[in-house]
């Protein structure tokens, strides 16, 4: 590295270092905080109208009064959405085994951005085998994307170059959302939260 460019990376190095400080900062308080809301004002979950495993067609509103736990996936997902799913349910049952009161307060929820294949008969084969409870909804292609929409879930078909005809992947964001009674945004987990750790802050819910 030549002088010239050390003085010019120097300022931008610096710049970097600032907003990672508090990006780390905000992300640290949120994390630490179970009360914290969604940065900012953009509000995570509301509104859907969808098909639950057992053909019932439900509303957010149906879960109005328990806490709600979010997964977005598809049961075609190759490992991503399995994790995510195993990882929920064992949650759930380090929870039960504390404080079974408090488990059954909170409603397993597994959203399919996968509607096309994930059919009901096929989602209530698959729920069960991450949690008992473990509810799967589905929808028609625009109910899907209205959920996904309010819960600010990128989801998209992808095509990879050596599949078979009607082959596909569905690429998604995969992040565990807690919603309160009230049907507001309590939390998020990232993926690849451990167990023990939601499950911790699972028994803090008020
Ligand atoms: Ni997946």
């Amino acid at each position: 590295m030549t002088q010239k460019t050390q003085t010019k990376l120097g300022p931008i190095v610096a710049i970097s270092l600032v907003i990672l400080a508090v990006v780390a900062f905000f992300g640290a308080r949120e994390m630490f905080n179970p009360t914290a809301k969604t940065s900012g004002t953009i509000p995570i979950g509301g509104a859907f109208t969808l098909t639950d495993h057992n053909a019932k067609t439900v509303t957010d509103k149906d879960f109005l009064g328990s806490y709600m736990m979010v997964y977005f996936g598809y049961t075609y997902c190759p490992d991503v959405c399995p994790t995510s799913l195993g990882l929920m349910g064992h949650a759930l049952d380090i929870l039960a085994k504390e404080d079974p009161k408090q488990a059954a307060r909170i409603q397993p929820i597994f959203v399919s951005v996968d509607p096309e294949r994930d059919t009901v008969a096929v989602l209530k084969e698959y729920a069960p085998n991450f949690h008992p409870r473990l509810l799967g909804l589905t929808g028609t292609v625009d109910q899907v994307k209205e959920a996904a929409n309010a819960y600010r879930v990128y989801f998209a078909k992808v095509v990879e170059k050596d599949a078979k005809p009607g082959e596909y992947l569905m690429d998604h964001s995969s992040i565990t959302y807690v919603i309160g009674p009230d049907g507001k945004f309590v939390t998020h987990f990232g993926h690849g939260t451990a167990a023990d750790v939601m499950a911790k802050k699972l028994a803090e819910l008020p």
